[in-house]
C-alpha cells in the first residue's frame, strides 16, 4: 500500500491525531501532544518518565517526561493551575501528604526509582530538599533552625561539628554576616528575605543533591529577590535545582533550561534563552508574550 492508500484507509480522527503528534498542537486539541524541544539531558540527576498525577478522579498531570541535569537549574513556568507545584512536589514525594493524590510513573534519582512505595521518604527528603513559597522557619532560634536536619539525620556527633555545619550553611545561603551575632534569637524575627535565606540554609545543612523551589521569591521585595537569585546561581555549582516561578524575568535570569506547562501537560522544554526568544511551540509563545496566563 502506498502512502495515500494508507491515508485513505485511516479513519479521519486517527489521521488528525497523527498530525497533532507530529507537533501541531493548538489550545483546542492539546489532548494529544508530545513535548517539543529537549526534555532529556545527557547528564541527568533526576529522570522522570510517564508521570500522571490525579487528585481523586481529576487528572492534574498528563504523561510528563523530563530530565533534570546534574548541576542544572530547570525553571518550570506556566499559567496558574497548570500543575507546576504538583509536578515539583512529586520529586521528593511531598504529594504523599495529600490523601486524594495519586502519582504514577517513574522518578529516577540517579539509579533509584523514588516513586517506589518501599522508599523511605525521610532520607529522600534530605537528598531532595524543598524551599517553599512562603518562608516557614520553625519557632526556634536561628541556630536551631539550621541545625535541625543535621541533628535528625545524625550528621554531627560533636557540638563543634554542628557549629561548623550551621556556619557554612548560613554562609552558603548568604546570611551569615547578617545573623552571626544573633544566632540564638528566633528565626521568625528575621525579615521575609532573611527568613527565606534561613530556610535555604536549613535545606543546604543536610547536604542535599537536589533543591526544589516553589516560587521562592513571590513573598519578597526586589532586593531580597535579587539576593535569592544570586544565591541560586552560586548554588547551581554544587546542587541540581528545579524552580517554579511566575516571573519570566526570574526564569530567564536563573535557569539553564525552561519547561513550559499548560493544563497539566509539559508542552515545551528548551534552553532558557530559546524559550524566551524563539520558542518552538505556539502555546509557549502565547504565554511568554502575555496573550494568556
Ligand atoms: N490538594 C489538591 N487537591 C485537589 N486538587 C488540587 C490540589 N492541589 C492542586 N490541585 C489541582 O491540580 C491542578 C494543578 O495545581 P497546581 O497547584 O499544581 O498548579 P500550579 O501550576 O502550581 O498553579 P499556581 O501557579 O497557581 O501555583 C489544579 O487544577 C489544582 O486545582
Ligand atoms: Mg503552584
Amino acid at each position: 500500500m502506498n502512502d495515500s492508500a494508507i491515508a485513505e484507509s485511516t479513519p479521519p480522527l486517527k489521521r488528525e491525531k497523527k498530525a497533532v503528534k507530529a507537533n501541531k498542537i493548538t489550545e483546542e486539541n492539546s489532548d494529544a501532544y508530545t513535548t517539543v524541544g529537549q526534555a532529556f539531558s545527557e547528564n541527568a540527576k533526576m529522570s522522570m518518565t510517564n508521570v500522571d498525577v490525579f487528585y481523586g478522579e481529576k487528572q492534574a498531570i498528563y504523561d510528563v517526561n523530563l530530565d533534570i541535569g546534574t548541576n542544572e537549574v530547570v525553571a518550570m513556568i506556566g499559567p496558574s493551575g497548570c500543575g507546576k507545584s504538583t509536578f515539583l512536589r512529586c520529586l521528593n514525594r511531598m504529594n504523599d501528604t495529600i490523601d486524594t493524590c495519586r502519582v504514577t510513573g517513574n522518578f529516577f534519582l540517579e539509579d533509584q526509582n523514588i516513586n517506589d512505595k518501599k522508599m523511605d521518604v525521610v532520607p529522600l527528603r534530605a537528598r531532595v530538599g524543598m524551599v517553599f513559597q512562603k518562608p516557614n522557619p520553625f519557632p526556634k532560634s536561628i541556630y536551631d533552625n539550621v541545625a535541625y536536619g543535621a541533628r535528625i539525620h545524625g550528621l554531627a556527633d560533636r557540638r563543634s561539628d554542628l557549629d561548623e555545619i550551621v556556619e557554612t550553611s548560613l554562609q552558603k545561603a548568604g546570611l551569615w554576616n547578617e545573623v552571626k551575632d544573633r544566632l540564638q534569637q528566633p528565626g521568625t524575627g528575621l525579615s521575609g528575605g532573611q527568613q527565606q535565606r534561613l530556610c535555604i540554609a536549613r535545606t543546604i545543612a543536610v547536604s542535599p543533591e537536589v533543591i526544589l523551589m516553589d516560587e521562592p521569591c513571590s513573598a519578597l521585595d526586589p532586593i531580597a529577590t535579587a539576593k535569592i537569585e544570586e544565591l541560586i546561581d552560586e548554588l547551581s555549582q554544587n546542587y541540581t535545582i528545579a524552580i517554579v516561578t511566575h516571573s519570566m524575568q526570574q526564569a530567564a535570569r536563573v535557569s539553564h533550561r525552561t519547561a513550559y506547562f499548560h493544563l497539566g501537560k509539559l508542552i515545551e522544554v528548551n534552553e532558557t534563552e530559546k524559550v524566551f526568544t524563539n520558542p518552538d511551540h505556539d502555546l509557549t509563545e502565547a504565554y511568554i508574550t502575555g496573550r494568556f496566563g
